[in-house]
């Protein structure tokens, strides 16, 4: 039956997003594949026996999937240079590979990318962004001064009036507005098969029956008004956000989908209330989850903490998810005790999940952490991830009918 899902990363990013997107699309046929928020600050990875690792910043994973249309909604504010390649990444795997980017989408421009780095060094308590460009492109775009990728089809001088503010608004001089010049005409040519209206065409689609699945970017405790301020990225990240950032009414989406990992991480600066002190216990998680940053620019180890139960309260509060997804138990394997912080301590796990098919094959440790975390977080857990290729999945939806 024709669905529509939205999945949200419920904590700081870095959840496993990509693959429950990549696994409702696959799992579903779904036709559409919609992003509506952030830009290449996002990584979101897949991996499957046939095409091995697939990173994606810009494209929703399920772009790989013949039969998916990969949409770009307007929320977003997009690299044309990340975008172009990972066209081609997705082309060799996918040769019918069908995408629409939203004319009213913002861009990302080298100006950016580097206003983002000296913006933030030169921050009081800097935020250990992304340097991907994307908040002084939102910034701009509130400014009112911004980009649109329809902006790239108007007459040459006026294009370049606008390249021009944008230039000196991000500090930049002439040889910056020179090189934006020419790259304008490039992407001209190059986006031209793609521009078009990504709300009609999503909701058309929907009425008509299809089968989409909205991609978050980031996660709920970034969202720029309901994250940690000012340690936030500068979009929202909250379901809702389908509405302001593809155009499309909330309440069109069936199944809200929050993905949880099982413990915390956080990349750059902010509050991570249950980061985990013992560097030895942290360094263990972050080894077995392979928790590094492989960013545009900059590569780094991610911040380690117990489950947040607080902020996933928060979390499930704003989002009211139909259920969650999680990911990464095997991550806590070797463990004796495993905290959660402003509940109490759980006995811990060693096994081997990765071909487990029901929670019988899981052992009864990690069950009673599933139950806990649906405890606290007030909705069920629906997906379980047993490992990181696409359908190591436990799929739990079927014993609700
Ligand atoms: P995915 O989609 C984790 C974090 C940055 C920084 C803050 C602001 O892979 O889950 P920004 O570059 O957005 O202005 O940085 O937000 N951040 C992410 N953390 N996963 C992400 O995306 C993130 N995108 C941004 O580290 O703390
Ligand atoms: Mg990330």
């Amino acid at each position: 039956m024709a669905k529509v899902y939205t999945v949200v990363g419920a904590l700081w990013g870095d959840e496993g997003k990509g693959k429950f997107v990549n696994y409702l699309c696959n799992r579903n046929n779904a036709d559409i594949a919609v992003r509506f928020n952030g830009g290449s600050n996002a990584g979101h990875c897949i991996h499957t026996e046939e095409f091995g690792t697939v990173m994606f910043r810009t494209l929703p994973t399920g772009s790989t999937r013949p039969g998916t249309t990969a949409v770009l909604g307007n929320g977003m504010v997009i690299d044309p240079e990340f975008l172009l390649k990972e066209i081609k990444v997705v082309r060799a795997i996918n040769p019918d590979f069908k995408l629409l980017v939203d004319k009213r989408a913002h861009l990302v421009l080298p100006i950016h990318q580097k206003a983002d780095g000296n913006q933030d060094d030169e921050r009081k308590q800097s935020i250990g962004t992304t340097r991907s460009g994307n908040g002084p492109a939102y910034s701009d775009k509130a400014f009112r001064a911004g980009v649109r990728v329809q902006d790239l089809y108007r007459l040459n001088w006026e294009l370049d009036n606008m390249l021009s503010a944008v230039v000196m608004r991000n500090g930049g001089g002439v040889e910056d507005l020179r090189e934006l010049e020419k790259l304008s005409r490039k992407w001209r040519e190059e986006l031209s098969d793609y521009v078009g209206d990504g709300s009609a065409h999503v909701n058309d689609a929907i009425s008509e029956g299809a089968t989409v699945v909205f991609a978050g970017a980031q996660g709920v405790l970034l969202d720029i008004d309901h994250g940690d301020y000012p340690f936030v990225t500068s979009s929202n990240c909250i379901p809702a956000a389908v509405g302001t950032g593809a155009g499309v009414d909330p309440r069109r989406v069936d199944d809200v989908v929050g993905v949880v990992k099982a413990y915390s991480t956080r990349i750059g600066e902010g509050p991570l209330p249950t980061e985990i002190r013992d560097e030895e216990v942290a360094e263990h998680i972050r080894r077995q989850g392979n928790e590094y940053e492989i960013g545009v620019h900059i590569h780094r180890p991610r911040r380690i903490g117990w489950l947040d139960a607080e902020g996933l309260r928060r979390s499930a509060r704003v989002c009211n998810y139909d259920y969650l997804a999680i990911t990464l138990l095997d991550a806590l394997n070797g463990l004796e005790r495993i905290e959660i912080p402003g509940v109490g301590t759980m006995p811990g796990w060693d096994a081997d999940i990765s071909k487990a098919k029901s929670m019988d094959d899981l052992p009864t440790s990690m069950c009673e952490y599933i139950s806990e975390v649906e405890n606290i977080a007030g909705c069920r857990v629906g997906l379980v991830s047993t490992g990181p290729h696409t359908d190591q999945v436990i799929d739990l939806r079927s014993e609700w009918r």
